[in-house]
This record gives structure tokens, C-alpha cells and sequence, in this order.
């Protein structure tokens, strides 16, 4: 069942214009579809075979007359065909019953339809591949009352009703595109109305669908919406090519959002907002989606994959796209630090696991299981990569001719890179290697000053243990070097470019030996290694105007710290902390005012125990865990009065707004009260449930909720009283339901497995629904010390409700089965009940291919 890369072909026919005709009934929908199809001229002639799953087939006519076809569950194939024809199939689906959300599907207020990568075989018979692009014209036909909305891509020509209630909408795209990016909606829904208008003065009419009651959460989508357009316009160049943009919110999706031609469909998680109901990470996070989203028109729409091995040829793009916009409508600061813990958080360990893959895989089983961080968030870097080589202007450069040479294709990673190469004359033959090969490269550094000669050398060594063969990459590497009072030398900063295995770099002219400042900005997505003492990592986290590198020495001197505390106290010892950390923290504390508050939050935040985990030899989550806690305790304990001096001082009068000074201001904020709550007194929690009372937006009141949810005392008053209040104001807000949910299953407490077990039997949780199984079920999977409990109840349970989704959502289930990744790591104990957690799932019998293949490779046996 694996496919191969090598193994491409080009398509034996082609599909020129599609024409869809939907009948929409309670007891199934009936899908006409008319083909005009033809010969591939540059293919050898072979069978027509068309792509299907779960499709009742009614009839099938070629030219009109009825044909004869062999018919497999997957497939549909027919001979002895003209170089052209009209071929019609008549299929039965069952929407209403489509638990995998995966085609057409039934959700709360109508129909839906998800079609990346293979969904559109799940709606009719259909070539269904990213390098067979068409016309699409489409009709729908619903009864009136209940799905008043009838929607797809393009443009709507004709609509009218019909007998018994009923009535039809008929839309035209005037584009050609690929199945996958096909969309409809049936539904009953509410519309927010606005337009734009385009550089060039085309005037877009722009609108968001939601559920019923929901308008007054859509202001902020449309806004962000409004601002990607201005923003592609004038970063890119890229204007709106369509007359209308819909986009439709549905609370049932297995994934963020959809880039459907001029139909984008969204997760409610990435639309809804109110300052109530979403923090400002949520409002952030709706800005950089709707981009996302929007920008495939060009990245991804109107230049498309070829196969799906080059998804990151869209997405790594669309992903680098969305963070620049996001850096320049919040605070690229910390947008960048942000994005580098995530990236370490889920891709280093992607790339160290059973998983790994390269941004460009050169085989799959199952699609749908490489929606990975790897092939967006490192397939970001990447293309960060050839922007910091090339330079801005070079990059745009490569943009322009990419667009001029492949506008309407269907087009290979390659076929990027050689545009980027034509326009800016660089050289990215070595480059390449970054498509090609898992694992994170590691790159070992070193510096001597010869004081005689006043000369500095660095020295830098690259290796890949998970790569295929041993050829150095192209790493760019930005340095800066600072002398000993924190000043950054002039003319120091450069972007150095490894391109062996071992290489020097000499800087000469120094009168003292420097501090060198290594990977700024994160230049490359690999692991540095410097032996920095204690001293030069403090005065890089006080003085490196680089701010991604400042957080970046802050990071080390904790990781630091933490890591030799974890093994203390697996040697039943206390952890030290030496006196220079908290006076570190006292000094970051006070540049409150020229950092901004934002930095400040993200520097105060220690590394996650994931990220600690990957350096661990053996994990040993217990130690870590209590590690960590005690650090910050230290912290807390050392710095009390100006936490709580803070904490005062930087409470806001104003109105709320989801601005990047007001959130920088309340992320501080809310760092401060995670430290003080560290003190396990009865005063933090007192002010602890005070903030969650008087909180007037959900970014303060979650902050306090997830605070106390984390109290271990076996009677915390404060904490029952938080979560009982929280649930009964939010109970019919889903998506905050989301974050109740999310609030337990993350917390720190022993008994946190018993509450999510509790909770996946409360009327808050619904098993069918993808938003709450992340947020109950994968978010307890990624709490490192109690999934990996010792006694092997937390593996036991995650493949029980593996094992309940597999077949109703295979997507959903193949996700949940990532949070073994990395059972490999702990000790033989734990890995013995891993084992036995990844075979009961792997001897399941007719486990979905999904499944099947993320737990044979963590196995070993794939
Ligand atoms: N192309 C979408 C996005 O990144 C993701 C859709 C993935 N869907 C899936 N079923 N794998 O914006
Ligand atoms: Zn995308």
C-alpha cells in the first residue's frame, strides 16, 4: 500500500470540465457527475481508473449510453475509450452517517465538505490527483427551510425553488483547480457582509458564514481577513483574483481550516471571537489562520502540488507567509521566539522519532499522517532559510518569477527552488538537501582567540545522525560578537554559510576575546551546540539586541539548571540554583520597560518538558517534572515582591483590546501570577480566584483558571469553585467548553488521568467531535509526566480510545496514536507498557490504514 515518489506518472486522462449535480435528502444525496474528459497527450494510453470510497453507483454512461466498467471499492475502470467523451456517474452517499469527516459530511447546521487530500473520492468518481486541474460547475438542491444557505466555490449564476419546499443554487468557478480544493455547503447559517477592494480596483465581496448566534464573533475574522489582503498585496504583490471569498465555520473538522477555492471552510476554533470567549492567543491565532488560508490562493491555488509529496511546497510556503504577516500585525519579537518553541515542542521530536520524514517524503502510506510539523513548520523554515540567503528582496524576486513561470500549474518543490535560484543567481544545488533528508541537524561549535594575532576562529561541525548519508548541508548561520561589557562589536554581524562537514570562520582585528552570538534570529532549524559558561549566557540574556538570542540564552542557562536539578533528585538529592539565575531573572524583570513586557513573559517562561525531555539520555518524566516546578518555585520564592510588585503595576485600565501591547502587557501579567502561585499559599489563590471573578475578557480569566487547575492540595476551595463556575457560565460555548476540558487534562495533579477518564463520560464531552477529543484526549497525551506514568495507565488508556475512534474518524484516531512517539526515550519499565499499549492497537483487527501506519512504524516494523 505504500507510495512512492519515484514511482510519479503523469495522468492517462484529463478532466477538463467538471459538472456536479447534488440532491440533497435526509436519507442519502444523490451526485450526478458529468465529465468532459480526454486523452493525456504527454502520457502512454492506459485504462481509465477513477478513485472512489463509499459510493453507491447508480449508473455510469459514456457519450450518454450506458458503459461497461469493472468496479472495485476503490475503484472504477473502464476501456476501449475515445480521445474524447463525456463520461456521467450517477452515485448514493450517506452524509449523515460520514464519521470521518472526510468528503461530505453532516454537522450541526448542514452539510460540509473537507476534500484535502482525498476527500473528493469520497463525493464521486474522479481522477482524484492535484495534477488533474478543471472547470467546475455546480448545483445543489435542499429542502428550503432547513438549509436556506447553498454555497460553492466561485461565483453563484442561477438559484431558484422548487417542488415540496425545496431549492437549488447553481455556482460556476472560473477557475481551473484540482479536486481537492472543491467545496460545498448546505446549511442553515448567519452571514457577515463586507467587501474590499484590490490594488488594481477589483471589488471583492467578502463574506463569513457561522452557526446561527454567532455574528457578533465574526468581526475579528473579517478583520484579519481584510488585513491579509492589504498585507499580500503590498509584501507579495499578490492581489484577491476572485469576485467573491467565502468563508464558512463548522464546528466539527479534523483539522484547522481549508483553503477551498474562494470557499474557504474553518474549524469555529480559528473564526469565533469575542474578548470574553477567546484569549489573545486565540485572537492571534485566527489572524495568522484566516491568512493562511487566504494566501494559498496563490501559494497553493493558483500554482498547486503536483502529488502530495511536495505538500510543503504549499504549505511550508503558506506557513513562512502567515508568521511574516503575523510578525508584522503583533510583535515580531516574540513572534519568532514563539515559533521556535513550537517547533521544538512538536518538530525536534517529530524528527527524532518513529515519524521522521523529510519536508518532502519520498513515501506514505496514508496522506492524511503527514499534515505534520515537519512538512509545515520546518518546511517554514526552510523557506525562511532561502529568504535569509538571498535576501528580501531576492526572495520577492524568486516570488515574482515562480509566479511568472507556474501560474496554473501543478508543480514540484524543485520547480520553487529553481525559480528562487533563477532570480537571485544563487546556487541551491547543496541547498537541497533540506527537501531530501529527515532529522535535525546537529552543528557543534567552538571559538579561540589568538591574542597575538587578534584573531578569533570559529569553529563549526554538522552532523545528521537520522540522515540517509553523511554530506554536510547548507546551514546559514547568523553571529554577532559582543565584547565583555555586553557591546555589540561593530561590523561583527554576519551570515555565515556552513557548507562542510567541519569548516572556520576567522574574525580578526579584536583586542579581546569575544562573545560570540551563534544562530540569531534561529538561521537554521538545527540544534547548536556551544560551550557557553553560566557568565557569557547572562550577558547575552541581558545585553544581545537580537532579542530571538537573548530568550535563546535565558533558554540555556535554565535548560541548564533544570536538567542537572532532574538528576539530582533522581539521586534522591535537593536541587541547587545558583544565585546568578534569580538575579538574572531580577535584571530581565527590569528591562520591563525597554523590551516590552512580551519578551519579558517569553523570557520568564522556562522551556517545556518536552523540549528538556529530547535532551534527556533516558527520561526520567518525574525528575524532570519536579525539576522544572522547582525551579520556578526558586524563582518565585527569590523574586516575590517583584512579582507581586508587577503584577500591580501592570494591570490595565483601558478597554480591552487584542493589541500586541495590551497582550504582551497581560501575558507578563499572567507569568507573574504563575509564579506567585508557585508559593502554595493561600494569598496567591485568593488572588488567584479573585482575577477569575473580576476578569472583564477570557485571556485574565483563563490565565487564573489554569493556574489554580494545577493546585495539588487535596481541598482547594478555590480551585472547585473556578472550574465549577467556569463550566456553568460556559457550558453552551463550545469552544471555551474546549479550553475547560483542556485546563484539566493538562494539569499537573496525580489525579489527572482519573479526571479525564471521569470527564469523557460528562455531557462536555463529545467523542464524535475532533475539537474535543485534542482537547481532552491528545493534550493529555502531550502532559509528559502523567501520560507517561510508570504503572502504564496512562498508555493503557490512550490506545482504549485510539481503539473506540480508529474506524468513526481515522484521521482523528492517527493523531492521538503520534503521543507514543517518543515512548522510546523512558526507561524499560515504561517502554515494556508502551510495547504492549502500540500491540494491543497494532493486533486490533482491520485497524484503519491511518492508524495502522503511524503504529508500525513507532513498532519498528515499518
Ligand atoms: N490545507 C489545509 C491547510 O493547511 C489543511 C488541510 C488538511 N486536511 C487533511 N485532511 N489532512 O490550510
Ligand atoms: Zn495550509
Amino acid at each position: 500500500q505504500t507510495v512512492y515518489l519515484k514511482d510519479y506518472t503523469p495522468p492517462a486522462y484529463l478532466i477538463d470540465h467538471v459538472e456536479l449535480d447534488f440532491d440533497i435528502r435526509a436519507d442519502g444525496t444523490t451526485v450526478t457527475s458529468t465529465l468532459a474528459m480526454r486523452r493525456n497527450p504527454v502520457a502512454t494510453p492506459a485504462t481509465l481508473v477513477l478513485d472512489g470510497e463509499e459510493l453507491h453507483t447508480l449508473s455510469v454512461a459514456v457519450d450518454g449510453k450506458p458503459a461497461t466498467y469493472t468496479e472495485t471499492p476503490t475503484s472504477l475502470s473502464l476501456n476501449d475509450l475515445p480521445a474524447a467523451f463525456t463520461l456521467q456517474t450517477v452515485v448514493r452517499i450517506q452524509p449523515d452517517h460520514n464519521t470521518r469527516l472526510s468528503g461530505l459530511y453532516r454537522s450541526t447546521d448542514g452539510y460540509f465538505t473537507q476534500c484535502e487530500a482525498q476527500g473528493f473520492r469520497r463525493i464521486t468518481w474522479f481522477i482524484d490527483r492535484p495534477d488533474v486541474m478543471s472547470r467546475y460547475t455546480v448545483t445543489l438542491h435542499a429542502d428550503q427551510a432547513t438549509y436556506p444557505v447553498l454555497l460553492a466555490n466561485g461565483n453563484p449564476v442561477a438559484a431558484g425553488a422548487e417542488a415540496d419546499g425545496r431549492h437549488w443554487a447553481t455556482w460556476e468557478d472560473p477557475f481551473k483547480k484540482p479536486a481537492y480544493l472543491f467545496a460545498v455547503v448546505a446549511g442553515k447559517l448567519d452571514v457577515l457582509r463586507d467587501s474590499f477592494r484590490t490594488a488594481s480596483g477589483r471589488e471583492v465581496q467578502l463574506a463569513i458564514y457561522v452557526e446561527p448566534d454567532k455574528l457578533d464573533q465574526c468581526p475579528h475574522a473579517m478583520d484579519a481577513l481584510k488585513k491579509s489582503m492589504k498585507w499580500d498585496e503590498e509584501r507579495f504583490g499578490l492581489e484577491c483574483d476572485l469576485d467573491h471569498y467565502m468563508i464558512v465555520a463548522v464546528g466539527d473538522f479534523n483539522m484547522g481550516a481549508m483553503e477551498n477555492k474562494g470557499l474557504n471552510i474553518f474549524n469555529t476554533k480559528y473564526v469565533l471571537a469575542r474578548s470574553d470567549v477567546a484569549t489573545d492567543v486565540d485572537f492571534e491565532n485566527i489572524d495568522r489562520v484566516v491568512a493562511h488560508e487566504y494566501f494559498h490562493n496563490w501559494t497553493g491555488n493558483r500554482v498547486t502540488c503536483r502529488d502530495w509529496f511536495q505538500l510543503s511546497l504549499k504549505e511550508g510556503l503558506t506557513v513562512f507567509r502567515d508568521q511574516e504577516f503575523g510578525a508584522d500585525l503583533h510583535n515580531r519579537q516574540t513572534a519568532r521566539i514563539r515559533e521556535v518553541r513550537g517547533l521544538r515542542a512538536a518538530q525536534f521530536p517529530e524528527d527524532a522519532g518513529p515519524m521522521a520524514h523529510p519536508i518532502r517524503p519520498a513515501s506514505f502510506v496514508e496522506i492524511n499522517n503527514f499534515y505534520t510539523a515537519t512538512v509545515y513548520e520546518k518546511g517554514a523554515e526552510v523557506i525562511r532559510m532561502i529568504q535569509t540567503l538571498i535576501g528580501r528582496d531576492g526572495f520577492r524576486a524568486g516570488m515574482d518569477e515562480y509566479f511568472r513561470r507556474h501560474d496554473g500549474q501543478a508543480v514540484t518543490c524543485e520547480d520553487f527552488v529553481a525559480a528562487m535560484a533563477a532570480a537571485s543567481g544563487f546556487d541551491f544545488a547543496q541547498f537541497m538537501r533540506w527537501y531530501n533528508q529527515p532529522g535535525t541537524p546537529h552543528v557543534a561549535a567552538s571559538g579561540s582567540f589568538d591574542a597575538a594575532a587578534g584573531r578569533y576562529t570559529l569553529r563549526f561541525t554538522q552532523s545528521n545522525p537520522r540522515a540517509s548519508d553523511a554530506a554536510p548541508y547548507l546551514i546559514p548561520v547568523r553571529v554577532a560578537l559582543f565584547d565583555g561589557e555586553g557591546h555589540l562589536l561593530a561590523g561583527s554581524e554576519q551570515t555565515l554559510q556552513l557548507t562542510a562537514t567541519e569548516q572556520e570562520f576567522h574574525i580578526d582585528n579584536l583586542a579581546a576575546e569575544p562573545v560570540p552570538s551563534l544562530l540569531r534570529d534561529f538561521s537554521a532549524p538545527v540544534y547548536l551546540d556551544f560551550a557557553y559558561t553560566p557568565e557569557q549566557l547572562t550577558l547575552l540574556l541581558a545585553h544581545e539586541s537580537d532579542p530571538f538570542n537573548a530568550w535563546e540564552a535565558g533558554q540555556r542557562l535554565a535548560s541548564t539548571l533544570i536538567l542537572d536539578a532532574a538528576r539530582a533528585i533522581a539521586a534522591g538529592q535537593s536541587p541547587q540554583w545558583p544565585d546568578s539565575f534569580a538575579a538574572a531573572a531580577r535584571r530581565l524583570l527590569q528591562t520591563q520597560a525597554q523590551r516590552g513586557a512580551a519578551f519579558v513573559a517569553e523570557a520568564l517562561t522556562l522551556p517545556g518538558e518536552g523540549t528538556l525531555a529530547e535532551m534527556m539520555e533516558v527520561v526520567d518524566p518525574d525528575a524532570l517534572h519536579a525539576a522544572r516546578n522547582a525551579l520556578r518555585r526558586h524563582l518565585a520564592e527569590e523574586l516575590e515582591g517583584e512579582f507581586s510588585g508587577l503584577y500591580a503595576a501592570l494591570a490595565i485600565s483601558e478597554a480591552y483590546a487584542p493589541t500586541a501591547a495590551q497582550a504582551g502587557r497581560r501575558a507578563l501579567r499572567n507569568v507573574c501570577l504563575g509564579y506567585l502561585m508557585e508559593l502554595d499559599t493561600d494569598a496567591a489563590r485568593r488572588l488567584a480566584l479573585q482575577q477569575f471573578e473580576k476578569a472583564d475578557n477570557m485571556t485574565d480569566q483563563f490565565a487564573a483558571l489554569a493556574s489554580l487547575a494545577n493546585v495539588n492540595a487535596e481541598l482547594c476551595p478555590q480551585r472547585e469553585q473556578a472550574l465549577a463556575a467556569f463550566y456553568a457560565t460556559w457550558q453552551d460555548e463550545a469552544l471555551v467548553v474546549d479550553k475547560w476540558l483542556a485546563v484539566q487534562s493538562t494539569s499537573r495533579r496525580p489525579d489527572t488521568l482519573a479526571t479525564v477518564k471521569a470527564l469523557t463520560a460528562h455531557p462536555a464531552f463529545d467523542a464524535g467531535n475532533p475539537n474535543k477529543i485534542y482537547a481532552l484526549i491528545r493534550n493529555f497525551g502531550a502532559n509528559l509526566v502523567r501520560f507517561n506514568a510508570a504503572d502504564g495507565s496512562g498508555y493503557a488508556f490512550m490506545a482504549d480510545r485510539i481503539l473506540d475512534l480508529h474506524d468513526r474518524n481515522p484521521q482523528v484516531a492517527s493523531r492521538l496514536a503520534r503521543c507514543f512517539d517518543r515512548w522510546k526515550k523512558f526507561d524499560d519499565t515504561r517502554q515494556d507498557h508502551a510495547r504492549a499499549a502500540l500491540q494491543r492497537i497494532r493486533n486490533h483487527p482491520d485497524l484503519s490504514r491511518d492508524v495502522l501506519e503511524v503504529v508500525t512504524r513507532s513498532l519498528g516494523e515499518a
